[in-house]
């Protein structure tokens, strides 16, 4: 069962809805940005796919200094090197962190092709106990309401672990028929709860049923999305055509 909440939870939740993709992008970078103003050297966990594409556009574009800023990925896939064309890592640095001039030790990338990869998911945990937790996690959204890689059903207190991906989600990411591999390394739903806050994007038709899941309100295991619910600041920006009635 998933955890029960109280009733006023669904209050704490800020739902800015965009009529254009560009209201889309540039509130979502105003949100990191101000983030950013408030604390230089926060911790950040970044998403991949085609949602934030139009985020990291806008953060490359402006003059702002983020090499203070300590960066994380919430998820990779199981065997890809950094270097892989499929790989989150090599993702994040081609649409974001090569072009802000990060420096690469405050950049900690989950290593998919690590020999251990349980050693790696606990020495992942360790490095964002050290940087003393996630001030801000953008989440983007699957279709069946995965937030990272945490699809349907996977508990929520967990924290980095490696997951079988759903054949819907593998399908859903392979652009151009890529190969997708079959399992991730993902941040748990325990540590995307305790980042300080988090940003949920939702872009996207496939995206309607797990955010209406989440706008009811109600906690269920079959949506990972809803398990933000009770969070005490969760902002989200949804395409204005996903709005209800
Ligand atoms: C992948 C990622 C998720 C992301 C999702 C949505 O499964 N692991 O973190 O939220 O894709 O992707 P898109 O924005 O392309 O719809």
């Amino acid at each position: 069962m998933a955890p029960s909440l109280p009733t006023t939870s669904r209050k704490r939740m800020q739902i800015l809805w965009c009529d254009s993709k560009d209201s889309f992008n540039s509130l979502a970078a105003d949100h990191v940005l101000a983030a950013h103003l408030r604390k230089p050297d926060l911790t950040i966990a970044l998403p991949t796919g085609r949602t934030p594409l139009g985020l990291y556009s806008v953060l490359r574009s402006k003059p702002v200094a983020f090499n203070r800023v300590r960066w994380f990925n919430l998820d990779e896939y199981v065997g890809l090197s950094a270097t892989d064309g499929t790989s989150y890592a090599q993702f994040l640095r081609m649409h974001l962190l090569d072009d802000l001039g990060v420096p690469d030790t405050n950049i900690r990338l989950i290593r998919g092709d690590a020999a251990d990869i349980q050693a790696e998911c606990r020495a992942y945990d360790e490095a964002i106990a050290r940087a003393e937790g996630l001030d801000l996690a953008i989440l983007g959204l699957g279709a069946n309401g995965h937030i990272a890689f945490n699809e349907p059903g996977s508990g929520w207190h967990q924290t980095t672990h490696v997951v079988r991906l759903t054949e819907l989600t593998r399908a859903a990411n392979a652009q151009e028929g890529q190969y997708v591999p079959p399992c991730g390394i993902t941040m748990g739903i325990g540590t995307l709860s305790g980042a300080r806050e988090i940003l949920l994007l939702v872009s996207g038709q496939s995206k309607a049923d797990a955010l209406q899941a989440l706008l009811q309100g109600r906690p269920d295991l079959m949506w990972p999305v809803t398990s933000l619910l009770g969070h005490p600041r969760l902002t989200v920006i949804a395409d204005g055509r996903l709005r209800p009635g």
